[in-house]
């Protein structure tokens, strides 16, 4: 498995770190989403291969939920397991918090991230219609949920 470096996100990351969500994304978040989640106090991580920043995440802690607010790999990269990488990473921290379930939305096209959840012992809650702008309209959105105390996630630790 490649070795991640993990830190937290700050102010002067920014930059970087929008460059790759524009990379990635056809509906981006804006720079001041980010510095939002700054501001806010959220849980904001950084990972690279070297010294090449590669992904992050963004999390917002709700008593003993979290929601997981972002995750990116800059295109480059995907498809080489890092994605799931980092996702244990959001996993692990979430588990050492003592965190019950961990909540997220995801388009409905977005079967990458879906078959990534699904394989990791998320399951789908509901539907959220409309939720995101799209190319024409809106786009639902699943909302998806890891139940931290659930067999299937024991499974995937297996
Ligand atoms: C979704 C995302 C984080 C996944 O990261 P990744 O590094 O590309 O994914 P990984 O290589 O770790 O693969 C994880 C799983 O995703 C799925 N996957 C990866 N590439 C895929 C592809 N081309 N087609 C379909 N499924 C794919 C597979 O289930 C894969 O597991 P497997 O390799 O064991 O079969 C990444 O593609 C990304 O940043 N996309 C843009 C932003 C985004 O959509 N974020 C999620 C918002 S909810």
């Amino acid at each position: 498995m490649t070795e991640l470096n993990i830190r937290e996100m700050q102010h002067a990351d920014v930059g970087q770190v929008w460059s790759i969500e524009k990379q990635a994304n056809r509906f981006p978040w804006s720079r001041g989403n980010f510095e939002d989640c700054l501001r806010t106090g959220y849980r904001t991580f950084l990972y690279s291969l070297d010294s090449e920043l590669i992904g992050y995440s963004v999390v917002q802690s709700i008593l003993d939920e979290i929601h997981l607010l972002n995750i990116c790999v800059c295109p480059a990269h995907q498809g080489k397991g890092l994605g799931r990488q980092i996702l244990s990473h959001v996993i692990d921290t979430a588990l050492q918090q003592n965190v019950t379930i961990i909540l997220l939305e995801v388009r409905a096209s977005n079967v990458r991230a879906q078959r990534l959840y699904f394989s990791t012992g998320f399951n789908e809650m509901s539907v959220r219609k409309g939720y995101y702008p799209a190319e024409q309209g809106r786009e639902d959105a699943l909302l998806m949920g890891l139940d931290l105390g659930m067999t299937e996630f024991e499974q995937y630790l297996l």
